[in-house]
This record gives structure tokens, C-alpha cells and sequence, in this order.
């Protein structure tokens, strides 16, 4: 399955922080059932781990969020959740995330937020969402796609919540 994609402009830093925020718990709460993939895609600075650090924030996370650049997995524990952040840019293969233990992490109530999922296919569950960011202007766009049933609600939250936020659907 996959809906239409929907793309909102992020003008500031402080748009992509407040809109990561007001819909982090929302996702939390769809991987009750089952666990939830969100592959974060761009190019380099576009915007990946500040929407990640934004969301634990959202999430009453107040530790520090830092790159998972050199670790390639970051876990976090927020109440009865697990976020697994992940950026794969130095995964040379997909089987070093077997031995990052990855598949016995992922369980009911787990999100995973991978920056450059490509580099894990194969290993990392398939995407639930797919969240695209691009440069434009000053500001960012993200461009966010569902797969899966869950992908889709969480994707009305945040269309209600970029609403709210009055950011600017683009087309
Ligand atoms: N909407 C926005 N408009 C302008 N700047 C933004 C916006 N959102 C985030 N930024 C800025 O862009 C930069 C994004 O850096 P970030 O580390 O999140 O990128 P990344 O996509 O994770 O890159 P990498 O692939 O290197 O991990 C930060 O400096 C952040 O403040
Ligand atoms: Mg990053």
C-alpha cells in the first residue's frame, strides 16, 4: 500500500522541532501492536537527526540526542517505549546490522528511525513511513509517504498537526 505523498514547507530549524514534536507521541502509540519503521531520507544536513531529536524531546526525552553517526544505533527508553535510532551512512554492508543485534530489539511498543535506510536494505524492517527532506530556500520540505495502515494514521495526525501549526502543504 502507499498513499499519496504529502509535503509540507519547514521555514526554520524551530518548524521542523515543533512539528516532530506534536506528533511523537501519536507514533508511540501505533507501535503498541506491532513495531514501527520510519525511514528518514535527504541528503546530508537536510534535517534527518533534528527531526529524531526533536521527537524524543516531544516524548519527554531530556537526555542528551546525539548523531548515531559513528555508533550507528542510539536506543532510547521513553516510559513503556523504545525509539532505535539508527544512521547507516557507514553501514558497508546490511549484515552489519545483524550483528548490531537489531532483529531481537524490534518488538511491540519499538520505533525505529533510520537515516539512510538504503544502506540496510534487506536487514531493516520494511518502512512504515518514509520521510523525505529536501532543501528549499532557506527552509526544509519533507515529504512524507505511508506503506502500511499505521503509516497512514500517523500521517493524518500530522497533516491535522502541520494544519494546526500553520505550515504550508506543498504539493
Ligand atoms: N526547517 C529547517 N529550516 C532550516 N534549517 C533547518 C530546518 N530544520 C533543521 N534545520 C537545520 O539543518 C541542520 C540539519 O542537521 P541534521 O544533523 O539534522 O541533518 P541530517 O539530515 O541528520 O544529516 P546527516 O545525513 O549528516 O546525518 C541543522 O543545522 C538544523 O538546525
Ligand atoms: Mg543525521
Amino acid at each position: 500500500m502507499s498513499g499519496p505523498v504529502r509535503s509540507w514547507f519547514l521555514p526554520g530549524p524551530e518548524d521542523t522541532d515543533r512539528l516532530a514534536r506534536a506528533v511523537a507521541g501519536p507514533l508511540l502509540e501505533l507501535s503498541r501492536e506491532r513495531p514501527l519503521c520510519v525511514a528518514l531520507e535527504g541528503e546530508l544536513g537536510s534535517g534527518k537527526t533534528s527531526w529524531v531529536r526533536a521527537m524524543l524531546q516531544g516524548l519527554g526525552y531530556t537526555g542528551r540526542v546525539v548523531s548515531p553517526t559513528y555508533t550507528l544505533l542510539e536506543p532510547y527508553s521513553v516510559g513503556d517505549f523504545t525509539v532505535l535510532h539508527l544512521d547507516l551512512y557507514r553501514l558497508s554492508d546490511p549484515g552489519e546490522l545483524e550483528f548490531l543485534g537489531l532483529q531481537d530489539m524490534v518488538c511491540p511498543g519499538t520505533v525505529i528511525c533510520a537515516e539512510w535506510p538504503g544502506r540496510g536494505r534487506g536487514v531493516l524492517p520494511e518502512p512504515d513511513l518514509e520521510l523525505a527532506f529536501s532543501y528549499q530556500g532557506e527552509g526544509r520540505r519533507v515529504a512524507m509517504s505511508a506503506f502500511t495502515a499505521a503509516g497512514a494514521d500517523w500521517l493524518e495526525v500530522v497533516a491535522k498537526q502541520a494544519s494546526m501549526l500553520h505550515l504550508p502543504a506543498l504539493d
